[in-house]
């Protein structure tokens, strides 16, 4: 077939006012049906529902809507098939179908676009494709969440030793960590449904930007698609990107927070650390270090946040400058976003699948706490209470972690006698507090790592994933 010949060439839905055709690199450089075909389900949705509604306001007769339904749900039915032939010269996914439609029931597909822009239709569906991928992310991000509740109740007791500056700090609790990861995504799941919201608003009526001189029923097509609110002004229903580029925002701090998940369990299943070992089918071998196993998913995790913070750069400067109202630029949209929506999901999906199986080695755990002096703080949360002011007790531990350090033993370790030596404040009961499970036992309040405490967030944790 040669290039005039293409499917859809010479007969543009546009092309009345054109005296040329396109030329041939400018028609493969302005398509986006490459990409935006994705839409057809939002695309079909929405006409079905732009059909019904101009029926109702008597613009089309009931027959004439009755064929638009039935022709677009056929050729829903041919796309899903893999039956419908996508045609670069038809530009994007609005007008394929719609050529489609005219080919299939004749004059009255031709009436579909009354009242009707594909400036208003591209962000209708893509308000509908987003709000989808949102509900499914959230659905994700929870079933993730369910497994760090699961490893916080199971660990509660666990001990291991809690770092900053990546420096041992003070002992911790495996579910108390597991905990945190939680709260992140918590306010992740929270942010999405915060901007769900404001994608969740129809654009469609606003037309090409002015609005339609048809007698058009919007809050009827809003129901009709699930939409909460009908945009209030024309020319920004057509223009802004800001739902996008908030999606984006959402999902780059979703990744923020995987990458930092992702480090930690890198760090964690080296053999340095040793607190973890990952199940083998999430992880690869090295092509010529035979006793190698390496983290790839939490890796790869943390790679693909650059792509999602990328995407959210993407948007903010295709955006940024644009004049009123809608420009060709927002065409560009579409790949960023549902690469940063596949991206997050995926990483989430990740995630969500390997951390139950995670196998933890609890006695590294400890060890590394134990040689860490994780319980200095505790010893001097001690003298405190027996009167010593707590920069003169911070000195006091300080000396005998010097000493434990100079001897290479753990301050526990450490004869009463010697203890004494630094204070007479100290007496037998100072190795109650010296020990990891004190340690973590003694921080019993809201928000601390006891496991009395953890039990009782997990529990919290899980009444929270159910409120949605
Ligand atoms: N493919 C276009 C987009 O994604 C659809 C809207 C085109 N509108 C126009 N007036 N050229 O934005």
């Amino acid at each position: 077939m040669g290039e005039g010949e293409k499917k859809g060439a010479g007969r543009k839905p546009w092309g009345g006012r054109f005296a040329e055709p396109t030329d041939a690199f400018v028609e493969r450089f302005t398509a986006s049906v490459g990409f935006d075909r994705r839409l057809y389900r939002q695309d079909i949705a929405g006409s079905i529902a732009h059909a019904r509604m101009l029926a109702r306001a008597g613009v089309l007769g009931e027959d004439e809507a009755r064929a638009i339904v039935e022709g677009l749900e056929a050729i829903r039915a041919e796309i899903e098939a893999g039956r419908f032939e996508w045609s670069e010269a038809l530009e994007d996914v609005h007008m394929n179908i719609e050529a489609r439609l005219i080919e299939r029931i004749g004059e009255a597909g031709k009436k579909l676009h009354t009242g009707r822009s594909r400036n208003d239709q591209v962000a209708t569906d893509v308000r509908l494709w987003l709000r989808e991928a949102i509900d499914g992310l959230r659905a994700e991000i929870a079933r993730l969440q369910e497994a760090l509740v699961d490893l916080a109740e199971r660990e509660a007791e666990t001990v291991m030793p809690g770092f900053t500056h990546l420096q041992v700090a003070q002992p911790v609790t495996f579910g108390h960590h597991m905990l945190a990861w939680f709260e992140m995504l918590e306010r992740d799941r929270a942010r999405l449904a915060d901007c769900r919201r404001r994608v969740n608003v129809l654009p469609l009526g606003a037309a090409a930007l002015a609005g339609t001189s048809f007698p058009v029923d919007r809050e009827f097509v809003a129901r009709e698609l699930g939409f909460e609110a009908v945009a209030e002004n024309s020319l920004d229903a057509v223009s802004d990107r800001d739902f996008a580029i908030e999606f984006a925002a959402c999902a780059a701090t979703l990744m923020m927070h995987l990458s930092r998940m992702a480090e930690e369990l890198v760090l964690w299943s080296s053999a340095q650390f040793g607190f973890v070992e990952l199940p083998d089918r999430f992880c690869t071998g090295s092509s010529i270090m035979p006793q190698k196993k390496n983290p790839d998913v939490p890796e790869l995790v943390r790679g693909k946040a650059g792509r999602v913070f990328g995407h959210l750069q993407a948007l903010l400067t295709l955006m940024k400058a644009q004049p009123l109202a809608y420009n060709k630029d927002n065409q560009e949209d579409k790949e960023p976003l549902f690469d940063a929506a596949d991206t997050a999901r995926d990483c989430v999906r990740a995630f969500a699948d390997m951390l139950p199986h995670l196998a933890l080695d609890r006695e590294r755990m400890r060890e590394a706490a134990r040689r860490g002096f994780a319980t200095a703080t505790d010893l001097a949360d001690y003298l405190v209470r027996k009167g010593v002011p707590f920069r003169d007790a911070h000195e006091i531990v300080g000396r005998a972690v010097r000493l434990c350090v100079e001897r290479g033993c753990d301050l526990a370790e450490l004869p009463l006698e010697t203890l004494r030596g630094f204070s007479e404040r100290i007496g037998e009961d100072v190795y109650e507090v010296l020990t990891l499970e004190g340690s973590v036992a003694a921080r019993d309040h809201l928000g601390g790592t006891a496991p009395r405490q953890v039990r009782a967030a997990a529990r919290r944790a899980r009444a929270r994933l159910r409120a949605g």
